[in-house]
């Protein structure tokens, strides 16, 4: 599969697939946002320091079986990271959506933007015309469940110790939304 080159302008922000010159922003970025990360996303891997993972990132990008974006608002910052990770284009046409905010920008609607940005162009008939979008979130992440819920995912179950997150397996709420309910026809 080769690269999605999709761009999607919101009224703050332009959320697009990762470039490799973003590499030093990027960088900054997570390691800024790291204490509000950590709690709630995979991220530490032994002998895998941010500079690598950006260069895995943008290369599951780049062979378009990942969405890696960024959301950038007005002055060029990088706001929030979204991903649609696991992309399948066969019978299921799904993929697994991944979110995080800039700690600098949490709290001011900007995740939930870009959330419903990375929706528009996984359901577009111009994008990824996918089918659904799955995501999981621990069950204490409130501000994600919230976020999730306004962006219109549906609860449709709990997964016992789905993910490693800082040593331990954790249980994660299981959410989804599909193209018929982002308003999408297919
Ligand atoms: C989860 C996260 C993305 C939310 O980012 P954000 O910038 O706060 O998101 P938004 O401002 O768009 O929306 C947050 C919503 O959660 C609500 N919220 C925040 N903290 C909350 C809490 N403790 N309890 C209940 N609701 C809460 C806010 O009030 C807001 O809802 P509202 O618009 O109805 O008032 C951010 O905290 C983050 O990056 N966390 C670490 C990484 C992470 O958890 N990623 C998701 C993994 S599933």
């Amino acid at each position: 599969m080769s690269q999605i080159p999709l761009e999607i302008v919101t009224p703050r922000l332009r959320v697009r697939g990762l470039r490799p010159t973003d590499r030093p922003a990027w960088i900054d970025a997570l390691a800024r946002s790291l204490p509000l990360h950590a709690p709630f996303m995979p991220l530490a891997e032994p002998g895998v320091d941010l500079a690598m993972r950006f260069d895995r990132q943008l290369a599951a990008h780049e062979a378009g079986t990942s969405f890696k974006g960024v959301a950038l608002a007005a002055d060029g910052r990088i706001a929030a990271f979204v991903n649609l990770n696991e992309i399948v284009r066969s019978a299921t046409m799904g993929a697994t959506a991944g979110w995080s905010v800039h700690i600098d920008f949490a709290g001011q609607g900007v995740m939930t933007e870009a959330l419903t940005a990375l929706l528009d162009l996984a359901f577009a008939p111009e994008g990824l015309a996918l089918h659904r979008v799955s995501a999981g979130i621990m069950p204490e992440n409130l501000a994600s469940l919230r976020v999730a819920e306004k962006a219109g995912f549906r609860r449709e179950g709990f997964a016992l110790k789905l993910v490693k997150i800082a040593g331990e397996w954790r249980d994660h709420v299981l959410v989804a939304k599909l193209a018929e309910e982002h308003g999408q026809r297919q």
